[in-house]
């Protein structure tokens, strides 16, 4: 039995962590990571430590979706306890870089007043001097850029931190990751490599490519007693096999949220890659099983954790070629390089494209277009709209743009011309600032510009006028975060009554009543493209 061929099952959950906790994209850049551990995690468990009852309460108020709430039902406060207290033990440097992030922006808030910044020099707390640069903007408001990829070779980048977290998945039903961290468990199986190791190309591999228990025993390192819970997780059935798109034009799949597959007979293109694992499930879905062995590029259109999953990010890795990413603003704390966060997870040659640059190749291209709002209005440049090119056909990948200003699409219609197909995301109430940002802000923001500044999406005549400015003959309505299995990242429980349904229908409607056609996807879609 120790010879026979075993793959991973395609049911095999597996949760990158951060010290217990979910890793999303900030939790890399050790100024982000170290502003989430004091001001959100810590917060978090001191709050539930005092009061695990509120927290009981509040998971369940559906209101209250995707607030800052452990989800332990009121229980496991001594785990919670020990884990605050583990983390305060072991990362007693990172908590010093948030408080002197704090320090310093204190220092510019009262200090800076326009004239040279040159002595605040001498003020910039110890640990920040020499990775950062202050600066103005042309109006003298202060501000600093962190030198990245130097804080990186610092002790302030711990790869320790890192662990992955595998578990056995039945059904869509996960809870939210992001408020609550991931106690141990006997059905888990805890892996503490840090993601750029190669045994996590390795332990994906086993997907598609079996082999003998003694060699995945050792891969993973498991000690004797959880032997018989690793040796579940493998199966010595092979998946499906999949057939990539090999006829003229092209064909596009839906995967669920802003994930499409784009296959022509010579390229693949998968976007903003979000997958299900495979799973007996009333919503017909493609899954990991139905990606190619190799994929030409993994095209991301911003940095925010629906669209950057590392969960799904790191079990592809081994199949992607390329990684299209926009560029950062270079140093602000809210714009950390998507680049060096990939580059860091073990992601192999990530490519910056900035506003209106191409990627080419025979046959089509990929141009990055300006995305405009949907970041609070905050000055994060990470982010960019996406027109793909196959033949004659063009394909304008949007996300969630916010068409804040029409005039935008006039001077990107005068540079592309028609466009074949829109997909575009229309989640127009969106979180508020605090939601997603709060922990990098080191002075409270009012109540009133919190919820005026939200990370929201086109509503119905932000839409329809992209429509009409591209002439489009199809708009998909995409990245609602409505799929059932993700529940685990987005806060999000829509109803008919909910502004983004009410406003993506009468796009659908108007479109259909002028003969475009409109969709609002869900679940799965496949197209194909002469
Ligand atoms: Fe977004
Ligand atoms: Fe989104």
């Amino acid at each position: 039995m120790n010879n026979d061929l075993l793959y991973l099952r395609q049911n095999i959950q597996v949760e990158p962590l951060f010290d217990y906790w979910y890793a999303w994209s900030h939790l890399i850049p050790p100024a982000t990571a170290a502003r989430n551990l004091t001001e959100r995690h810590l917060k978090i468990m001191d709050s539930y430590i005092n009061a695990p009852q509120v927290h009981a309460n509040a998971v369940k108020n559906p209101k209250l979706l995707g607030g800052p709430f452990v989800d332990y039902g009121g229980k496991r406060v001594d785990e919670i306890k020990s884990l605050r207290d583990q983390t305060k033990r072991t990362r007693p440097h990172l908590m010093d870089l948030s408080n002197a992030i704090a320090s310093l922006d204190d220092i510019l808030r009262t200090q800076a007043k326009g004239l040279s910044l040159q002595p605040l020099y001498n003020l910039v707390p110890d640990i920040l001097k020499g990775y950062v640069e202050l600066v103005y903007d042309l109006n003298n408001n202060p501000s600093f850029r962190i030198i990245e990829p130097l804080l990186y070779q610092s002790r302030y980048y711990d790869r320790s931190a890192q662990s992955l977290a595998l578990s056995v998945l039945t059904g869509d039903d996960r809870p939210f990751v992001l408020s609550t961290p991931r106690l141990e468990s006997d059905s888990l199986f805890h892996l503490r490599l840090p993601f750029d190791d190669e045994r996590v190309n390795e332990l994906f591999r086993l997907k598609s490519s079996p082999r003998p228990w003694t060699e995945i025993k050792e891969l993973l390192e498991a000690p004797e007693k959880l032997e018989p819970l690793v040796r579940s997780f493998l199966t010595p059935s092979p998946p499906p096999h999949y057939s990539s798109y090999q006829g003229k034009g092209m064909r596009w799949r839906y995967f669920g949220h802003a994930c499409i597959l784009l296959e022509t007979a010579g390229v693949s293109i998968l976007f903003d890659p979000v997958l299900s694992y495979t799973y007996e499930s009333d919503v017909s879905r493609y899954t990991y099983n139905d990606l190619p062995d190799s994929i030409d590029y993994v095209v991301i259109t911003h940095n925010h954790q629906d669209h950057v999953l590392f969960e799904t990010l790191l079990q592809i890795r081994h199949k992607v070629k390329n990684i299209i990413v926009p560029p950062s603003s270079g140093g602000f704390l809210q714009d950390p390089s998507l680049k060096l966060i990939l580059k860091k997870i073990g992601c192999k040659n990530v490519i910056e494209v900035g506003e209106m640059e191409s990627v080419e190749w025979e046959n089509g291209s990929i141009s990055a277009l300006p995305f405009l709002g949907e970041h609070s209005d905050l000055n994060i440049r990470c982010k960019a709209a996406y027109l793909v090119r196959v033949g004659n056909r063009a394909l304008l990948f949007a996300a969630d743009s916010c068409n804040l200003e029409p005039r935008l699409y006039d001077h990107l219609y005068h540079e592309v011309g028609d466009v074949d197909a829109i997909f575009l995301g229309m989640e127009c109430d969106g979180a508020p600032l605090t939601w997603l940002y709060g922990p990098l802000l080191t002075k409270k923001i009012e109540r009133a510009m919190d919820e005026s500044r939200r990370l929201a999406g086109s509503n119905f005549d932000q839409a329809i006028d992209i429509v009409r400015r591209f002439n489009s003959k199809s708009i998909y309505v995409y990245a609602m975060g409505q799929e059932p299995w993700l529940g685990y990242i987005m806060s999000l429980k829509y109803t008919e009554q909910s502004r983004p349904i009410i406003e993506s229908n009468k796009l659908i409607q108007e479109c259909s009543k002028h003969g475009i056609c409109a969709e609002r996807l869900y679940g799965e879609k496949e197209i194909f493209i002469e």
